[in-house]
């Protein structure tokens, strides 16, 4: 585990979610996605919630807005998405625009640390964002709160292995500024926050998979060979740390008490 400051809308526009990145990001993930395994997996994790259509829910983190777009056109789901990055979310709003969800889905920026919403949502999603985020124990507070009794919480997310980690997985969490934590720690956080039924699973030999299908997805994209090569590199790094054990990726699911 290790400790960072607040991350803030200016360091996460001006670092990781540079327009040019989101962009470059997005033509791996397949569009409107910013997270492993793009609209497939979304979709399948999103079938797991098994909530009735017009359920609400908070896509927390929405980035390019594509789960809580699959949510409101394949599942009927009413998907309110916040996120932080007035980049990603100046994005995300144009594709609102121009899909016709606009009667099901409402974007807005803002902290999810800084959420006041009351028992107002039938379930809470979110796929690889908490890796920004230090205040865990603030976090699941303010997502407790704002689930109705009975209400569930989805969520996947960069995680990762006892310490010591290696020097380059170190610098790698520092140079991001990422808050991690093992399967189990994060298992426990949410545990403290009051959620029931708990479930936290390693997944990193999905995300291996899916790691490697995206590192040779790259090869075919339309971009000039200096910044095919930087991802490239990028994704194999990725794949060293987690073939190393570092680096894991998790599934979470809890339920409020009703
Ligand atoms: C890896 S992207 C994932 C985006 C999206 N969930 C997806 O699956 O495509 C992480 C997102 O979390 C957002 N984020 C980070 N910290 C946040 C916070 N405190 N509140 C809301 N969103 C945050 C970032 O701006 C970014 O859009």
């Amino acid at each position: 585990m290790t400790e960072t400051p607040k991350i803030t809308q200016e360091f996460l526009d001006s670092s990781q979610y540079l327009e040019s990145s989101i962009l470059q990001y997005e033509s791996i993930y397949g569009a409107d996605f910013v997270s492993p395994g793009g609209r497939e997996l979304a979709r399948e994790l999103i079938a797991t919630m098994d909530l009735a259509p017009a359920s609400r829910v908070l896509d927390v983190g929405c980035g390019l807005g594509g789960s809580a777009f699959v949510m409101a056109s394949e599942f009927d789901l009413r998907v309110d998405g916040i996120d932080l990055s007035r980049n990603m979310l100046a994005l995300a709003e144009l594709k609102l625009a121009t899909n016709g969800l606009s009667n099901l889905v409402r974007l807005q920026w803002g902290d999810c640390l800084e959420l006041d919403a009351r028992e107002q949502y039938d379930a809470v999603y979110s796929r690889d964002v908490f890796l920004h985020i230090a205040d865990k124990t603030r976090l699941f507070a303010r997502l407790h709160a704002a689930l109705r009794p009975g209400g569930s919480l989805l969520f996947t997310d960069y995680c990762c292995g006892p310490q010591p980690w290696s020097d380059e997985f170190f610098d790698y969490v520092e140079a991001r500024g990422y808050s991690l934590h093992t399967v189990l720690e994060y298992a426990e956080l949410i545990s403290a926050a009051a959620f029931e039924q708990v479930g936290a699973r390693d997944e990193t030999a999905r995300f291996v998979e899916l790691l490697q299908a995206e590192h040779d997805r790259i090869d075919a994209l339309p971009m000039p060979a200096g910044e095919r090569d930087y991802l490239k590199h990028s994704w194999q790094g990725k794949l060293q740390r987690a073939s190393a054990g570092d680096q894991r990726w998790g599934l979470f699911s809890a339920v409020k008490a009703r």
